[in-house]
Order: C-alpha cells, then structure tokens, then sequence
C-alpha cells in the first residue's frame, strides 16, 4: 500500500507533473527510444491486434501508441502533461489523445480491450488508484501490462546512476517524497497489486533494456535535461558533491564502451493481468 499522506502525494503529483512539462522534447529525444524496446512484448501482452480497442496511460510522446496503431489497433493516449500529449498527437495523428490523470481516468467503465503503461506507474503516487481505474475501465476480458524499471541490484543502469549519487552524494535531498521507485520492480508485489485490483491469470516477466549513448558525457547530459526526478536529484547535490558524482558516471560508463559508442544494460519488469 501506499501510506504516505494525501498532502505528500498532492506535491509529489505537482512536482512530477513540473518535472515532464520541463524535458518533454528532450525526454522524446533521449529517453522515449530507450523505453521504446519493450513496445512489441508489452502489445503482444495485451493480445493487440486489428481492432483492438487500447489505452496507452502515460503514454508520454506516444512511441507506445504509434506501435499499437501500426498493430491497426483503435488507440487512446491519456498523459498528465500537455506538452507530452501535443508531441504524442504530431507523431501519432492515428491515435486520439488526452490531457488527464491516471488516477481518475476520464472514461467511461467498460470501454477498452486492452489497457498498457509503459514505465508509468512508478511516478504514480498512489498506484493502487492507478490498477483500479485500469481496472474500472477495462471490459471484461481484456488484459492490462504495465512496466517498471527493476532495482539497481538487478540493473546495471541504475546502479551506476543511483549508485555513484550514493556513494558521492546523496539520495535524500530536499525533494518532495514519492513512493519507492522501484516497488513495482519487485514481482511479487506487480502480482500482488494486480491479485487486489482484481486481476487474474496475473503473470510478471523480466525483459531487458539497453541505453545507448555516443560517449560517457551523454550519460551525465541525459540525466540531466531528460528526466524529471533524477536531474533535479543531481541539481541538489552541492557543487564538490556534483563534481565527483558526474566524474563516478562517466567513469562507470567507460566499462560499457563497445565499437557502437556505450552500451548499458538495464531491465524492467512486465506486469500483466486479466479481467474476468
Ligand atoms: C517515464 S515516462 C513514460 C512515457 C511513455 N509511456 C514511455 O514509455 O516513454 C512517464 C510518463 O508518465 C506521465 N505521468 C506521470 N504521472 C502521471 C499521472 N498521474 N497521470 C498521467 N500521466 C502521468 C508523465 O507525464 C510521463 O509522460
């Protein structure tokens, strides 16, 4: 469960929220490739095909969505953010999308086959809502997935990331508190969340993700203009603190150095259910 207070949540809403209106071209950029090679598995998850009648919930730019409409499937995109939605309807015109919020979808019960949310649901701050109104929203029968990134333990990526800030800096700054990041990179509680939406024939698999980057310095310039928590983490740090965090990922990203540039293993955890 989610337990801290309504007011916490209220802000870390307001400051996600601020954070991807800030880089969205620049999370289109960067970052939307990277989350993008997960899009087949995650649509064949939910069986999308022709006609399938989807929603993409935070659909970000619409990567998501532009796949399942190359599938022939009927698409909605719902985003919290304008400025992800305007690049979502230019690159995905097929598609219909909204202005909304995952945790209070604006649909009626019942109306879609298929519901997807790609590396969503860590940015929720109460993912139960999220489930239910996926839930609600969903006929019966269809199928819903959604992802999120698996822990540093697991995940070379983050643990460069969040390791070097770690051990150079710190993770608790001054920021307005979230849920765990990677609670959901934790399969029994995908399955658990899922078991109290309501979900049956709930199935959780691991599937791998590589960042790629033209040199280490991208690392440290991706992180920082792209995303919307972990920049304003590093903006936090005081200037030595900074320094010697940016030197620790470049020099981290060093050891991933192939012919193609640098190449950074990561991986999320796919979460599918059905509703019977
Ligand atoms: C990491 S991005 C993932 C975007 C896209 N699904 C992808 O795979 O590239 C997270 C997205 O969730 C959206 N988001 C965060 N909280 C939201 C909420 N409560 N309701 C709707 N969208 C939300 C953000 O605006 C952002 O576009």
């Amino acid at each position: 469960m989610t337990d801290y207070p309504p007011t916490d949540r209220e802000a870390f809403k307001q400051f996600e929220h601020d954070g991807f209106s800030r880089v969205a071209q620049r999370y289109d950029r960067a970052i939307a490739q990277v989350t993008s090679q997960v899009n087949e598995t995650i649509l064949d998850a939910v069986k999308t095909g022709y006609g399938t009648q989807l929603l993409d919930v935070a659909c970000g730019t619409g990567w998501l969505s532009a796949a399942a409409v190359r599938r022939q499937a009927i698409v909605t995109g719902l985003d919290f953010v304008e400025n992800m939605v305007f690049i979502a309807r230019s690159r995905c015109p097929e598609a219909e999308f909204y202005t909304g919020d995952a945790e209070n979808l604006p649909f009626e019960s019942g109306r879609f086959e298929a519901i997807v949310c790609n590396l969503g649901i860590l940015h929720f701050p109460d993912p139960e809502k999220a489930i239910a109104e996926s839930w609600r929203v969903l006929k019966q029968g269809g199928r819903y997935a959604f992802t999120c990134w698996t822990p540093p333990t697991r995940n070379p990526f983050m643990k460069l990331v969040l390791g070097s800030v770690q051990t150079h800096g710190s993770i608790n700054v001054d920021l307005p508190p979230g849920p765990p990041l990677f609670r959901f990179g934790d399969p029994a509680e995908c399955e658990t969340a899922l078991r109290i939406g309501g979900f049956t024939s709930v199935s959780v698999t691991e599937l791998p993700i590589l960042w790629t980057f033209p040199t280490p310095e991208d690392v440290i310039l991706t992180v920082v203009s792209s995303t919307a928590r972990l920049g304003p983490m590093l903006a936090k740090q005081s200037e030595e603190q900074r320094k010697n965090i940016e030197n620790a990922i470049i020099e981290g990203a060093k050891k991933y150095a192939t012919d193609s540039g640098i190449e950074i293993p990561a991986s999320v955890v796919l979460a599918v259910g059905s509703k019977a």
